[in-house]
């Protein structure tokens, strides 16, 4: 765990098209990822908040998990510092209806209370002060929204798996894509949630299902199209959530 570098977010800069079509780098993790993700995040909904109608999605990147959405019926907004991702994003929305803009997570330019969700999929692990954007997510989220996640853990298992396996095993892993840092582990979460007036609800772990990485994919460095994840009690590699946004401010202490 000896990393000290800094994370490079620039280079989603670079992708374009690749958001969609590379197997040769683990961007090709993110959309195996996403069709987990998805159908996770509407299931919830679908139970629990129905009447959720408006989204705004964080660090929108390619646009994997706001135009699912917005092909589920649900009005989104994605946001990303990548000028290139949000083209590649909008081009990739079916649906003509995702309203793509560039913005930072730590400003966003919508009025306080504006959306029912706020996504952020592989996201918190990118910025230096999560607490900070967590705090911004619940002044844009109405009072009772919902803030859905998906980071990584802080261990040593998680720094040899995401950082050192896939450094090692798939092709052009950009240097500083990840730093353990930056990895959060479910506790401190919960409280950067608590400290924003939000409550943790649901939280489940994700990994890749180990029988679908074949030997070609690790002696050719390519990630197979077979490749899947699944959902697992354990949350020491990487975890989905849900924290709600609390109706009133959390009590504070004193008479
Ligand atoms: C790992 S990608 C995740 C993309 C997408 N959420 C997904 O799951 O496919 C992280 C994204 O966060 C964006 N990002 C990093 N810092 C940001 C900030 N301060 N504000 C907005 N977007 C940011 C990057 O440009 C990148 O597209």
């Amino acid at each position: 765990m000896e990393e000290t570098s800094k994370i490079d977010n620039t280079l989603y800069e670079q992708y374009g098209e690749r958001w969609y079509t590379a197997f040769d780098d683990p961007i090709a993790l993110l959309r195996a990822e996403n069709k987990v993700k998805v159908p996770w995040i509407l299931e919830y909904l679908e139970k629990h908040h129905k009447d959720s109608q408006t989204v705004l999605d964080v660090g929108c990147g390619g646009g994997f998990l706001s135009n699912d959405l917005a092909l589920a019926g649900f009005k989104v907004t994605g946001v990303d510092l990548s000028l290139e991702s949000l083209k590649i994003a909008e081009i990739h929305d079916r649906t003509r209806s995702v309203k793509y803009e560039q913005a930072d997570a730590f400003h966003l330019p919508y009025p306080d209370q504006s959306f029912d969700v706020v996504t952020a999929m592989d996201f918190l692990e990118h910025v230096e002060d999560p607490a900070r954007v967590i705090k911004e997510f619940s002044r844009v989220l109405k009072p009772g929204g919902l803030f859905f996640f998906h980071t990584f853990n802080r261990n040593f298992l998680s720094w040899l798996i995401i950082i050192k396996l896939v450094e090692w095993f798939i092709k052009n892993t950009p240097k500083n894509m990840h730093v353990i840092e930056l990895f959060i582990k479910p506790r401190e979460l919960r409280d950067y949630c608590r400290e924003a007036g939000m409550e943790i609800q649901e939280l489940t772990g994700l990994r890749p299902i180990v029988s679908s990485i074949n030997v070609e994919m690790l002696k050719t460095g390519v990630v197979s199209p077979h490749m899947r994840f699944t959902l697992t009690k354990n949350t020491l590699l990487s975890y989905l959530g849900v924290a709600q946004k609390l109706n009133r401010p959390l009590d504070k202490e004193g008479p």
